[in-house]
């Protein structure tokens, strides 16, 4: 081969190097490399994120807030579980809401996202914890309404977290979730429309509508089948299970939660949030601190 062809060949080599760096990090973040490599890469950009997404107070009002409340009307006081949460934008999308008189919890895996959450939110009313979506630490039917937006797609297997959604919400409770638009190039990561019925019927679910939202994501609104009354905002003590047994039996301590089953601690951070993740996975326990 000329030293012409040699050279070609490497720049060509090098640019799907690159398109293929580009690809598995930027453009997929992280997901095809693993959770680790996904929660790495929203640790890092965690005191950017808001500035990066420009989200607007009165759109998250008018589409996700008074919507939810018009949905449990009349009940004011609702259980809601956000799950990954990232900087709290549901949660305070809730606690801005006049009526609402609920709890809202949050939940995600970037321990540095949840840092910036944390001085957003009233902690009692919207408490944050630090665990991975693919095991909620809650009994079963426990919510009144389950979210999870701009998400799904970043995660190794959305249909199993969809199944531990559906799991925690309760009997007649509601489920938003987005599903993006976007994603011709996440193959596996998004549903198809045609398929939306069954995935959500498969997963226990009814009544199962989709709403044009955003230019990258539509919101699917869904019902778990069956009904139950409502489950009104009970304090975290009522409905933690302890990451080591399961139990629902964790006693709040100072600077953190004790089992009264097992003995095992969950550890407070000193920013407000409940640290369940590193007993769940050794190796984040050496995880750096939020900064
Ligand atoms: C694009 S952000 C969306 C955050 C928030 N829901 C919003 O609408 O602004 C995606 C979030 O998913 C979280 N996440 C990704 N994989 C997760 C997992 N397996 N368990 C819990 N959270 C996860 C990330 O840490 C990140 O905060």
């Amino acid at each position: 081969m000329s030293d012409l062809g040699s050279i070609l060949l490497l720049v060509l080599l090098a640019f799907a190097l690159v398109g293929l760096g580009w690809w598995l990090l930027i453009e997929t973040e992280g997901v095809y490399l693993g959770r680790r490599v996904v929660v790495w890469l929203y640790d890092l950009y965690a005191g950017r994120y808001d500035d990066i997404k420009h989200f607007r107070s009165d759109y998250d009002h008018l589409f996700l807030a008074q919507p939810i409340m018009d949905d449990v009307a009349p009940v004011k006081s609702p259980l809601v579980l956000d799950v990954a949460t990232g900087t709290g934008r549901l949660p305070l999308a809730l606690l801005n809401h006049a009526h609402f008189q609920g709890r809202v919890i949050g939940l995600d895996l970037s321990r540095r996202m949840l840092a910036h959450a944390a001085p957003k939110l009233d902690l009692v009313r919207a408490p944050l914890i630090w665990c991975p979506a693919e095991r909620l630490p809650f009994p079963d039917d426990t919510f009144d309404v389950v979210t999870c937006l701009e998400s799904l797609e970043f995660m190794e297997r959305p249909d199993a977290v969809l199944d531990e959604m559906a799991r925690v919400l309760r009997p007649g409770g509601r489920l938003v979730v987005t599903n993006r638009r976007t994603a011709r190039l996440m193959p596996g990561k998004a549903w198809q429309d045609a398929d939306l019925s069954d995935v959500f019927k498969q997963a226990g679910m009814s009544e199962v509508e989709l709403a044009r939202w955003q230019v990258d994501y539509d919101l699917i609104w869904a019902r778990k089948r069956g009904d139950s009354p409502p489950a009104l905002a009970r304090p975290l003590a009522e409905i933690l299970r302890c990451p080591c047994c399961d139990e629902v039996c964790l006693v709040e301590t100072v600077g953190g939660w004790r089992c009264d089953n097992c003995g095992c601690r969950v550890s407070t951070g000193d920013d407000g949030v409940l640290e369940l993740a590193p007993l769940f996975n050794p190796h984040l326990a050496n995880r750096p601190k939020p900064e």
